[in-house]
């Protein structure tokens, strides 16, 4: 394998067309009926680099490619961690791990890390998410799951809820909103934490309506998107939190056929017992990634080779 400058990179769901997106979309949907095998990436060795924490993203693209057919190499060394003599630069550890592989998926807390990687890489690399802002195969899965659910993803009611600022599940949610307008777009964050004008620039502001706490009536789609881990941001009162939080009670106010999602992992966000309510579809969406993932991954190959 050699460098190239040319190597194709997918960053951000925003960098992709809207036909590239319906092309994933569609592939997705033919893996789901016809099952989870296939031989498309034999004998490919994709590194699953992951310097943040995760669980699905990094578990999912894992099961992904082995359902494809491939293989996978794990690295999850920090840059941050002391190793005696002296500490790896990430790059190094990119371009290293890029000679012996056919692909990247890579994850890191800060969005600059992710553009280093892809200068550094002499492979294509995947982003499994990077910094508050780009998350790009989790607003795939989260298509994925609304189409199933929809059969359509223009013109419904769709509302975000929790810290919107910081959740690079929601921003890049937010992002996919141009090709497909909702009827109404409902924003709830505390004050502080609403999403920011960039991730609404191609969104109608006649949809757009913006709350301080959670308003489940007549949403066809509740995104929760969480509030930051109470351990590493404590400023946020539990009076607060639960302005945000979802309970049975909420669900009495959302249509028969309302659904919640929820990119997971949760904290406190969603009440257990909200789980067995037919309006719980994370787990789903969850299970659905997989063939999202799957068909990100064909996607990403199968542009590299052109
Ligand atoms: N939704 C999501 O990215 O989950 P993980 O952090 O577990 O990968």
């Amino acid at each position: 394998m050699s460098a190239s400058s040319m190597l194709r990179h997918f960053f951000s769901i925003a960098d992709l067309r809207k036909e590239e997106i319906e092309d994933m979309l569609d592939r997705a949907a033919r893996l789901c009926s016809v099952g989870p095998m296939g031989t498309e990436m034999a004998g490919k060795v994709v590194g699953l680099c992951f310097f943040q924490e995760s669980t699905r993203t990094r578990v999912g693209f894992d099961a992904a490619v082995k359902r494809l057919g491939g293989s996978t190499v794990i690295v999850t060394e920090a840059r941050e961690v002391q190793r005696a003599p002296s500490p790896e630069s990430l790059e190094d550890t990119i371009r290293a791990v890029s000679g012996y592989c056919d692909m990247i998926v890579m994850r890191h807390a800060e969005t600059p890390a992710l553009h280093a990687a892809m200068r550094a890489s002499v492979a294509p690399v995947i982003n499994a998410g990077c910094g508050c802002e780009h998350h790009p195969t989790q607003a795939l899965l989260d298509l994925f799951h609304i189409k199933n659910r929809f059969g359509r993803l223009e013109g419904l009611r769709i509302g975000l809820v929790g810290d919107l600022c910081t959740s690079r599940a929601a921003r890049s949610l937010l992002q996919t909103m141009r090709h497909w307008p909702p009827a109404e777009l409902r924003l709830m964050a505390p004050p502080g934490r609403e999403a920011t004008g960039e991730a609404l620039l191609h969104v109608a502001k006649s949809s757009v309506s913006v709350y301080p706490e959670l308003i489940a009536a007549d949403l066809d789609v509740l995104y929760v998107a969480g509030m930051p881990n109470p351990e590493s941001e404590p400023c946020f009162s539990l009076e607060l939190r639960k302005r945000f939080t979802v309970y049975r009670e909420t669900l009495e106010a959302l249509p028969s056929h309302g659904i919640i999602m929820c990119p997971l992992p949760r904290i406190d966000e969603i009440a257990v017992d909200v789980d067995q309510s037919r309006h719980a579809t994370y787990f789903e969406q969850s299970d659905n990634a997989l063939w999202a993932r799957m068909a990100a991954l064909l996607f990403q190959y199968g542009r590299c080779k052109q």
